[in-house]
């Protein structure tokens, strides 16, 4: 489906994630289980970052010891959703930038089309890992992954929450190269463009309106 996906297989994510698909689960629950699965997704996106050595002072001895190489790490929300597991991501990694891709999806040709786009500056230094909890039909993961290239990123990463087939194929058609993370893949879309058996609207669950 994509060339380069991982499905974290982990028994905190699986239960989690199953809280958050329930319909009784609260407002406050889903945003509090969306940032510890957040967490533990971020734990996975960041392994591959690259590390060098700095010269420091134990109570005891010196030592080189492990660092993250580079600029900061940038974390970018595609509105709204994202931001939720922005904020779970953050706690693993606070001194992250963040940036913000607003997009939304026209309800007759479900395609993505652009109302805000602010990142952090020099992408080009920066490994940066893009966050929306649904990958449904691709569209905005494949508008928001085309303009951030633009900004020419060290590295990039896509994390969500839940996939379909349907957005893999999309994401595998557009950008192969970029390697997604998620917690779990879904059967498919319904004729709404939503996934299936899902979660409902993560926007709408996370910030409670509706
Ligand atoms: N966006 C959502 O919030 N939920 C879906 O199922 C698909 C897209």
């Amino acid at each position: 489906m994509h060339p380069n996906l991982t499905v974290v297989q982990h028994p905190l994510i699986k239960h989690k994630l199953t809280l958050m698909r329930r319909t009784e689960t609260s407002t406050a629950q889903f945003r509090s289980l969306l940032q510890e699965i957040a967490l533990l997704l971020g734990y996975e996106a960041t392994r591959d970052l690259k590390l060098t050595t700095e010269h420091i002072h134990t109570p005891l001895q010196e030592m080189d010891a492990p660092v993250l190489e580079g600029k900061k790490l940038v974390l970018i929300a595609i509105m709204r959703a994202g931001q939720g597991l922005v904020d779970g991501m953050l706690q693993l990694v606070p001194s992250a930038r963040v940036g913000h891709v607003g997009l939304y999806r026209d309800p007759k040709t479900l395609n993505a089309v652009e109302y805000y786009f602010k990142v952090p500056q020099h992408l080009h230094d920066r490994d940066v890992i893009v966050c929306d909890p649904m990958l449904a039909t691709g569209n905005s993961a494949v508008a928001a992954l085309d303009r951030i290239k633009k900004g020419n990123p060290g590295t990039l990463r896509f994390v969500c929450l839940l996939a379909c087939p349907e957005g893999l194929r999309q994401l595998a058609e557009h950008h192969p190269d970029v390697p997604i993370i998620t917690a779990a893949v879904d059967e498919r879309l319904n004729d709404h463009g939503y996934i299936l058996p899902g979660l409902g609207d993560a926007g709408d669950r996370l910030f409670g309106t509706k």
